[in-house]
């Protein structure tokens, strides 16, 4: 069986009230896989509070010449498990490329950091149906390993804090899961996580956590109120009893 990850993406945001308390939702637990991806300036104190954590994106290359970036090293010296690699405000926002991705994804291997590789098509795309050409085509240049980690992310879905809080159904999602895990290798097939982020929520985690190719979520804004992020960690811990 898949170990349930449930991670919180704080994206631009400092870290929740309550989220150093000693009982709270974002520390690591023995049933489930719980990691915090905060901002650069707050992972320390995160990691020193014992949370287990994770960047939010680093450059492939060795340390070097990259004004404001940081490198795949410094993430794991600081004290870091993951690393996320693509999102798609990555994608959109910094003009980040499958390529590109696929290099991070290579990079955060070879330190031994674990990549969470976010994929998903755009409102177009899905308009267009184009849903698993761009899948196949975001998937292609990644060279698989026990220790990648995907997530789904249909960017549609994706609130933005603008109200858009409609989550892809547990359904579609389930069916999406699927037809990533059909490309991936067969060795890796049933090993390899794929977790699911958008707009999940308390209200819609459990059902998204019961479909059998959805191994987790990355939780962005209901991840900004920690009573709210624990509803879902709970979900998610309630599968594995
Ligand atoms: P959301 O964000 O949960 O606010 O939709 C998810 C993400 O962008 O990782």
């Amino acid at each position: 069986m898949r170990r349930l990850l449930i991670a919180a993406n704080w994206k631009m945001h400092a870290p929740p009230a309550g989220w150093d308390a000693p009982d709270s939702p974002y520390r690591a637990r023995e049933d489930i896989d719980v990691i915090v991806f905060a901002t650069f300036l707050d992972l320390q104190r995160c990691i020193a509070a014992g949370l287990r954590t994770g960047a939010q994106c680093a450059r492939p290359e060795e340390c070097g010449a990259f004004t404001g970036d940081i490198c795949m090293e410094m993430v794991k010296k600081i004290g870091c498990s993951y690393v996320l690699c693509g999102h798609s405000d990555r994608r959109q926002f910094h003009g980040e490329t499958d390529a590109f991705v696929a290099e991070q994804a290579k990079a955060a291997v070879k330190v031994g950091l674990i990549p969470i590789v976010c994929i998903g098509e755009n409102a177009e795309e899905r308009k267009a149906k184009k849903t698993e050409e761009v899948l196949r085509r975001q998937l292609k240049p990644l060279k698989f390993s026990a220790d990648i980690i995907l997530a789904y992310e249909p960017v549609w879905a994706i609130s933005r804090g603008n109200g858009n809080t409609s989550a892809a159904s547990a359904d579609e999602a389930e069916r999406v899961h699927a037809f990533i895990r059909s490309l991936l290798p067969s060795p890796l097939q049933q090993k390899i996580r794929i977790l699911y982020g958008g707009s999940m929520k308390a209200a819609n985690a459990a059902e998204l956590l019961g479909k059998e190719n959805i191994d987790g979520g990355l939780v962005g804004n209901a991840s900004l109120k920690s009573e709210e992020f624990g509803k879902i960690v709970e979900a998610a811990a309630a599968m594995r009893k």
